[in-house]
């Protein structure tokens, strides 16, 4: 199945609640939270607390992408707050081991994230570890970015490393999809697309979720 996530980093945060619903209603799968520390990123966003927030207004699940440092500290609380699927980045520890069995003891489903240029051999050891890998095809911090052309042969790469190995690890890519690359994202293997700008920066929703799900399946 493939699955469309808004991420929530460009909607109207002074309505966030109608920002959700609507989305949901306009046929989102699941919705995409960007958690940012100015550490790991240059971009601060938000906490647990958004997280619980959100959890409120919808019942679709709620990936929480963590681009922040000692991520082993805070997963407790996100999915305390609700969290369905927890993304941490590979660059960001020495012990990704750990926090990917931590986040699936705490009963959400592990991820790992990776950052455009780090190479798809860095987590060779923890794909069966993980329900997903989030593919970056932008440098992570803020939305509205383009598209890193690069990005296209790691996806169809990570693809073959996956069925190779015989898993079942979903691909989801974040950063600069639009209706115009995703057809062709979700040919080189994508299972999960985040789309930020292109959905919030859209005058209706359901008509472009509706057009990246005829691209998806036209695929
Ligand atoms: C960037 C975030 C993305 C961002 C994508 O660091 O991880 O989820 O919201 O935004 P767009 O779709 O506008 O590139
Ligand atoms: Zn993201």
């Amino acid at each position: 199945m493939k699955i469309i996530a808004p991420s929530i980093l460009s909607a109207d945060f002074s309505r966030l609640g109608d920002e959700v619903r609507a989305v949901e209603t306009a046929g989102a799968d699941w919705i995409h939270i960007d958690v940012m520390d100015g550490h790991f990123v240059p971009n601060i966003t938000v906490g647990p607390f958004i997280v619980e927030a959100v959890r409120k207004v919808t019942s679709l699940p709620l990936d929480v992408h963590l681009m922040i440092e000692n991520a082993s500290r805070y997963v407790a609380d996100f999915v305390k707050a609700g969290a369905h699927t927890i993304s941490v980045h590979a660059e960001t520890g020495f012990h990704l081991d750990r926090v990917l069995h931590q986040i699936r003891e705490l009963g959400a489903k592990p991820a790992v994230a990776l950052n455009p240029a780090t190479p798809i051999s860095q987590i060779e050891n923890v794909l069966g570890l993980v329900d997903m890998v989030l593919v970056m095809t932008v440098n992570p911090g803020f939305g509205g970015q383009k598209f890193i052309p690069y990005c296209k042969a790691k996806i169809k790469a990570l693809r073959g490393m996956i069925d190779q190995a015989g898993l079942k690890t979903l691909i989801e890519v974040d950063g600069g999809v639009t209706i115009d690359n995703i057809g062709e994202l979700s040919r080189l293997g994508a299972d999960l697309f985040v789309a930020g700008s292109a959905i919030f920066g859209s005058p209706d929703y359901g008509k472009t979720i509706a057009e990246m799900k005829k691209k998806i399946h036209a695929a």
